[in-house]
């Protein structure tokens, strides 16, 4: 491609060039600097695990080294069987691309699922899959259906007392299993995860599963259920980045994906038809009585939508939530002085820790969550988020042609001096008003990514997190006196290692 001239105006923000009104040469997309790939091996060999410069664990340090290395503006090329890979540093530019993107922003993301979805159970599916993995208009009329119940603060303020219902069960079982002296097994992320699990059955299928209870046998459903989560948390990501394989034939591996998925799909139709069953016999008539699954399905004459929105929710509602839990229980007991301010803060809030937890008392809870959100800034639990550009873009100066997968490292923006006052220090004050002498780039940190495709379950997120660590922090003092644990990216980032934590009740 050689060099187009466009009409712009320029600004100049770093080392990158914004265009607006007047004229200005975009450079070719070639020139883009970036690791050069080695004949034969392309550039695929840097993020195969094991063999590679840089192994998959390492991919939020191969973001920091790419920008040390190239700048604000970084291409990988050469990648064998994908297109190229466009790392963007620049806020204001990440700002542009995603104001440009237009009503069907396309992510690309989980090529399993996109398999699963469009061809092996195509039949199922049809023409409206659900949000994740699907794009175009399919995916605009399925979210446009589902976002408004999803997202609607009065639908989310519903599910206080039943997320509530469940976090108890998670701190009866945190009694249940830490030591005499308080310590938590080593795997207590598995119970994490099990909480996780549980609230999102609450939301997506209007059930309690029963994954938090203690004497589970291995035929019991809500084993079954943690199983297959377990299986997907495990071996998606070797399907995806390690072992590609299935995509020329039907390794074992993925002949075992299919059958978790199908079995997902199976526990959906389960909960959603018995959830159908009580709305035929309700007699509210409100559409706020409704709980969110009764929402969709009284809209919908096909229960199939209500279906694939459970399974889409389940799919990427428990890993991401588990990931951010453990992020953020690591970080509370590991800096002891935030945990004693925001303990302060619930006293004030909850001066019974057994009074129901209302909106009210979540609303006052304003440190606690500024806490949670410089978590998200410094430990972006998704590490970055990415669109495929559907147009030629001018970024950063350059002409990049369309079909080109941007990536936006969250986690290397959002610890930039240049966006954020003080960016090496941790401190959460920085996210409330009064703090105004603070820079923050509205895009350098994103967690749940934005426009159009963000999070759809970003409510609920933010809900489950606050429910758990209100009545987590305000009862027990969180405390870990294990060697430093070092974030790692395995499908998430999150520390790696045993979150042996010391409980100890106020
Ligand atoms: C702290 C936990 C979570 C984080 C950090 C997170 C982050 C993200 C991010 C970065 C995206 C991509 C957004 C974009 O493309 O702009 C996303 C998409 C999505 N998330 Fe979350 N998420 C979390 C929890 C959840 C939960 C609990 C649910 C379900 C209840 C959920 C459901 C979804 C869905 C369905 C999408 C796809 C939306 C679409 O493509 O239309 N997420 N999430």
């Amino acid at each position: 491609m050689g060099n187009v001239v466009m009409k712009h105006a320029v600004t100049t923000t770093g080392d990158c060039t914004i265009d607006h009104d007047a004229t200005i040469q975009a450079k070719p997309y070639e020139n883009i600097p970036g690791p050069k790939p080695i004949p034969i091996l392309g550039n695929t060999w840097r993020l195969f695990p094991i063999i590679g410069q840089y192994q998959i664990s390492d991919v939020a340090k191969l973001s920091q080294i790419f920008y040390d290395e190239y700048g604000k503006i970084v291409r990988l090329t050469g990648l064998i069987g994908r297109p190229d890979l466009l790392f963007v540093y620049d806020a204001d530019e990440i700002e542009k691309i995603y104001r440009q993107e237009g009503p069907t922003p396309f992510r690309p993301s989980m090529p399993c699922l996109v398999h699963y979805k469009s061809v092996v159970r195509k039949d199922f599916f049809g023409t409206l899959p659900g949000v994740v993995g699907v794009h175009g208009e399919p995916w605009r009329k399925f979210r446009t259906k589902v976002q408004k119940p999803v997202l609607q603060p009065q639908t989310v303020k519903k599910y206080i007392a039943p997320i509530e219902m469940v976090t108890s069960d998670f701190i009866q079982r945190i009694r249940e299993i830490k030591k005499e002296d308080g310590e938590l097994p080593a795997d207590f992320d598995n119970e994490i995860h099990k909480w996780a699990l549980e609230c999102i059955g609450r939301v997506a299928l209007d059930v309690r599963l029963g994954c938090l209870s203690g004497n589970l046998t291995p035929d019991s459903e809500p084993q079954k259920i943690i199983d297959a989560a377990k299986f997907a948390l495990r071996n998606v990501a070797v399907l995806e980045l390690k072992a590609p394989y299935w995509r020329y034939v039907p390794t074992p591996l993925w002949s075992r994906y299919v059958r978790n998925m199908d079995y997902f799909i199976e526990i959906c139709m389960k909960y959603i038809d018995a959830a159908m069953e009580r709305l035929r016999t309700k007699k509210a008539i409100n559409e706020f009585d409704l709980s969110l699954v009764e929402r969709i399905l009284a809209k919908e004459t096909d229960p199939k939508m209500a279906y694939i929105l459970a399974l889409d929710l389940i799919l990427v509602g428990i890993d991401t939530i588990s990931m951010a839990v453990c992020s953020i229980l690591y970080q509370l007991a590991t800096r002891p002085e935030e945990q004693e301010k925001i303990y302060q803060e619930l006293i004030e809030i909850l001066p019974d820790p057994s009074v129901p937890l209302n909106t009210n008392h979540l609303d006052k809870a304003i440190y606690m969550k500024a806490f949670v959100r410089e978590v998200f800034r410094v430990y972006s639990t998704v590490i970055g988020n990415g669109r495929t550009l559907q147009n030629d873009t001018t970024i950063c100066g350059y002409r990049v042609p369309k079909g080109v997968q941007v990536v936006f490292p969250t986690v290397v923006t959002g610890n930039m001096e240049q966006y954020v006052t003080d960016a090496k220090t941790f401190k959460p004050m920085r996210w409330l008003k009064e703090s105004s002498d603070e820079s923050l780039h509205p895009f350098a940190s994103l967690p749940y990514g934005h426009g159009a495709r963000m999070c759809l379950g970003r409510r609920f997120a933010d809900l489950e997190i606050q429910v758990l660590l209100a009545k987590l922090i305000r009862s027990y003092k969180l405390e870990y006196h294990h060697k430093p644990l070092k974030y790692k990216v395995t499908f998430m980032y999150a520390p790696d290692g045993e979150l042996r934590f010391k409980v100890l009740q106020r």
